[in-house]
């Protein structure tokens, strides 16, 4: 504590993202939290004119509660290291290939780890075969769902298309994985409790990651104890591989017959009352306070530039 006294802490927050909104909110639940906890942080959004703000605020420390585009993908973490402004969670190269999922899932295969077989669609001709529906298109960088739709019948596929597109232009087609949605945060390396995911609509879309009553969240999951065994070395096994720093957290489908497929690693997970990090957290006896102290501690590590 006494390392953050006298520093000032810029929550930068907001930004340039489809997910503006849910980062605004992870942003002043973290900032709410520093200041409870007596530091001198200050909120900061994110805008084009950043490099300029940054100098003004003379901020020694940068807390990263951004989503999405220009916040979660490298790019601001480029801009702070080379500032010389320590700040939180995964470095550039890290945030970069985790926020990219066509780049996540070479890795994947490369590594062994269990992924949903894909396609990825350059040309809005392209056919997804040989892949069968049900298949879920997304786009490849994006968050919170968004531009994301389950493919069940061929007559959904120009919509779905079209959708994704709006969001970016790397499209990726998986198999869809009929299986338990679970979501492995991380502590420094460590895996915390698992959370179950359970959509009351049986798909995790925005509405339902951010509407309160319209997700039931389990945790510790209810897994048989090899089954947790198996989700949390794969998880161990993701961060590493992606270059995951402090908190991250890994979301995981189990197959019926106990796969753990890897959709995604995130690099700075939700902070807002329904997100799944806090939850997590919280069951290993970590408050929302402690939690985002560890994680501002997590800017004062010397790492390597990655
Ligand atoms: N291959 C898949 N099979 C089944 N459901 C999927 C698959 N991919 C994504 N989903 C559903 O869509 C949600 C969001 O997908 P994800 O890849 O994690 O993207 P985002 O970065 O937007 O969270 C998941 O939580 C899950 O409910
Ligand atoms: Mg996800």
């Amino acid at each position: 504590m006494e390392r953050f006294e006298n520093k000032t802490i810029g929550v930068l927050m907001g930004g340039l993202s489809a997910e503006r909104d849910i980062s605004l909110t992870t942003g002043k639940e973290i900032h709410a939290a520093l200041q409870r906890k007596g530091l001198n942080s200050v909120m900061i959004d994110v805008d084009r004119n950043i490099a300029m703000t940054l100098q003004k605020e003379k901020i020694d420390l940068a807390f990263i509660g951004l989503h999405g585009t220009c916040g979660e993908d490298g790019t601001i973490q480029g801009l702070l290291e080379t500032a010389g402004i320590p700040f939180t969670g995964s470095g550039v190269l890290g945030s970069a290939i985790a926020y990219n999922k066509v780049t996540s899932k070479m890795i994947f295969n490369h590594e062994g780890i269990p992924t949903a077989p894909y396609r990825v669609l350059t040309d809005r001709d392209q056919p997804a075969s040989p892949l069968q529906l049900p298949v879920v298109v997304k786009p490849a960088d994006q968050g919170s769902s968004l531009g994301i739709s389950i493919v069940k019948n061929k007559n959904e596929w120009p919509a779905a298309l079209d959708l994704a597109r709006r969001y970016s232009n790397e499209i990726l087609v998986e198999q869809f994985i009929d299986g338990k949605l679970l979501a492995i945060g991380m502590n420094s390396g460590q895996p915390l409790p698992i959370v179950e995911v359970r959509p009351k609509s049986g798909f995790y879309d925005y509405e339902s990651k951010y509407t309160v009553g319209k997700t039931e969240y389990i945790c510790p999951a209810d897994l048989s104890e090899g089954e947790k065994e198996t989700c949390r070395a794969v998880a161990v096994q993701v961060t590493r591989a992606l270059k995951g720093r402090g908190f991250p957290r890994v979301d995981v489908i189990l197959s019926a017959d106990g796969v753990p497929y890897v959709l995604e690693m995130n690099t700075i997970p939700g902070m807002t009352p329904t997100s799944l990090l806090p939850m997590a957290a919280k069951q290993a006896g970590m408050e929302f306070d402690e939690l985002v102290l560890a994680i501002l501690k997590t800017a004062l590590l010397d790492h390597p530039f990655n």
